[in-house]
C-alpha cells in the first residue's frame, strides 16, 4: 500500500474527489486498490463514516452499488452533491445568470444583521455580502440536485475567499491567505470546473446512497447482510472535533449558531472523538464497567484501566487538564457499537477494511488499531489482521509540548 493512502493528498488532484477540501479524508486510491485486485467485484459496499464521500464516489465510478451513513447533515449534503452526475451545463448557465443579476440588484440590501459574527472576522465586507447573497439565492433553488451542487461550490468558495485558512483542521488566524476575497469570481470558476469534471463521468448512473444516520445504532433502512464489503475510515482517537472543523460552514448555512448547537446537533451524533463531546462529571466508571462493551471485552478493559489511571494523573499535571482517560473509554465503547452494526450489515465472511491511526494522548501509547481488532472480534467478527501504511508522529520529536511516541497508520482488515 502507498504511504499516502491514509491522507487526502491524492484527492486534491482528482475530479469530483477534490470538490470539497476535507482534512480528515483518505485517498480514493484505497478503494481502487482493494477492488481492482479482486477477481469479482463486490455487490454492495458499506461505509459507516461516509465523511466527504470518498468511498461512495469511488464505488460509483466503478458502478458498484454502495451505501453509507454520515451523521452530519452538512457532510451528507456534500456527499449527495458529489454523487449527482446528471447536472446540465445549460441549466447551470441560467442559474448563474439569475444569481449575478440578483446580486448586482441587491448590493444596497441591508443584510449585515444576518451575518454570523464568526464570519465577519473571516471575510472582507464586500466578499461577505456576496457570499450571503449567493447563499440566499441558492437556498431558493427548487430542484434539489442543483441546490446541492451550488451549495457545494459555495462551500468551496468559503475556503478560497477567506482571509485566513478556515479548516486545517481549525481556523488559523495567525496565517493570512494571499488570494482572499472575490467570492463571485471564485464561485463561478469553481462551478465551471465542477461542470468540466462531470464530463469525465458522463452517462454513469447513480449507484450510491447516503443516510443521515448515526452508525452506532441500527439503521433499519440497511438490511441485515445486504453488503459484502466495508471500506471506511473511522474517526481516530486523536481529539479532532468534527463540530469545530466544519463550524464556519454550519454557521453560514444556518445548521448551527453557537457552541451549544454544535454540541447538540453535531457532537452528540458522532463517535466520541474529542474531549468536547461529553461532560467529565457525567462519566461513572462503575456504570461503564457494567456496559455490554465492558462485559464482552474483559481483557481489553484490563489493558485500558492502567492507561486510564496514567492519563488521569497526567491531566492533573498539565495546563489543559484534558480528560483523555474518559475519551479513550467512550471511544472504544462507541466503536464497539459501530462494529456490531457493521457485522449486522455485512454478509458472513465479508471483509471490512478500516484505515486507522494509533494514538498517544499525553504520550501514553494506545494501540488503537489492535484494540479495535479485538473489539471487532467481541462484536462478532471472526478475526483480524493489520497492515501498516506509514509511521506518524515522529516529526514532533523536537517540540517539547508534543509527545515523541512513534505512531503508525494502519489498515485493519476484519473477516
Ligand atoms: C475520518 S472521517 C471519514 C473520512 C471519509 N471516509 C472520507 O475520506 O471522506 C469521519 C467521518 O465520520 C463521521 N462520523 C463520526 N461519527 C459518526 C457516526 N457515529 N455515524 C456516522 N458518521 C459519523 C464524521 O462526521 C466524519 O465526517
Amino acid at each position: 500500500m502507498e504511504s499516502n493512502i491514509g491522507s487526502a493528498l491524492d484527492n486534491a488532484s482528482c475530479p469530483i474527489h477534490n470538490w470539497y477540501k476535507f482534512t480528515a479524508g483518505f485517498s480514493y486510491k484505497f478503494i481502487d486498490k482493494i477492488v481492482d485486485d479482486l477477481d469479482e467485484k463486490p455487490h454492495r459496499i458499506y461505509d459507516p463514516f461516509a465523511g466527504c464521500g470518498t468511498t461512495l464516489v469511488a464505488a460509483q465510478e466503478k458502478q458498484i452499488p454502495s451505501v453509507g451513513n454520515e451523521s452530519q447533515q452538512f457532510m451528507c449534503d456534500i456527499i449527495n452533491a458529489k454523487l449527482n452526475w446528471n447536472i446540465k451545463r445549460q441549466v447551470c448557465d441560467e442559474y448563474i445568470k439569475g444569481m449575478l443579476d440578483t446580486i448586482s440588484k441587491n448590493q444596497d440590501r441591508d443584510i449585515d444583521k444576518e451575518y454570523h459574527p464568526l464570519l465577519v472576522s473571516l471575510y472582507d465586507p464586500q466578499t461577505l455580502k456576496n457570499l450571503y447573497l449567493l447563499r440566499d439565492y441558492i437556498k431558493n433553488i427548487e430542484i434539489n440536485e442543483y441546490k446541492l451542487f451550488f451549495e457545494l461550490a459555495l462551500s468551496q468558495t468559503l475556503h478560497k475567499s477567506a482571509l485566513h485558512p478556515i479548516a486545517v483542521p481549525y481556523i488559523v488566524r495567525s496565517k493570512n491567505l494571499s488570494h482572499s476575497g472575490d467570492a463571485i469570481g471564485k464561485f463561478t470558476t469553481i462551478v465551471y470546473k465542477m461542470l468540466n469534471d462531470l464530463e469525465t463521468v458522463k452517462g454513469i448512473k447513480r449507484t450510491a446512497l447516503v443516510y443521515h444516520d448515526d452508525s452506532r445504532y441500527k439503521n433499519a433502512k440497511i438490511k441485515d447482510g445486504s453488503c459484502d464489503m466495508c471500506i471506511t475510515s473511522p474517526p481516530y482517537l486523536n481529539n479532532l472535533d468534527y463540530g469545530e472543523v466544519s463550524k464556519v460552514h454550519t454557521h453560514f448555512f444556518g445548521y448551527t449558531n453557537n457552541w451549544h448547537d454544535i454540541t447538540e446537533k453535531v457532537r452528540k451524533h458522532l463517535v466520541t472523538g474529542s474531549t468536547t463531546h461529553y461532560v467529565d462529571s457525567e462519566f461513572k466508571m462503575d456504570e461503564f464497567l457494567q456496559t455490554e462493551f465492558a462485559s464482552k471485552n474483559e481483557d481489553l478493559i484490563k489493558d485500558l484501566l492502567p492507561k486510564y489511571e496514567i492519563l488521569c494523573a497526567e491531566a492533573k499535571k498539565r495546563k489543559g487538564k484534558k480528560s483523555f482517560n474518559i475519551l479513550m473509554m467512550e471511544y472504544f465503547r462507541d466503536m464497539y457499537n459501530v462494529l456490531k452494526e457493521m457485522r449486522r450489515v455485512l454478509k458472513t465472511q465479508s471483509p471490512a477494511y478500516l484505515i486507522l491511526g494509533d494514538s498517544a494522548p499525553y504520550g501514553v501509547f494506545i494501540p488503537t488499531t489492535k484494540y479495535l481488532g479485538e473489539v471487532a472480534e467481541s462484536a462478532g467478527f471472526e478475526d483480524y489482521n493489520i497492515i501498516k501504511i506509514r509511521s506518524r508522529g515522529h516529526k514532533w520529536k523536537n517540540l517539547s509540548h508534543r509527545h515523541n511516541v512513534e505512531l503508525s497508520e494502519n489498515i485493519l482488515i476484519l473477516h
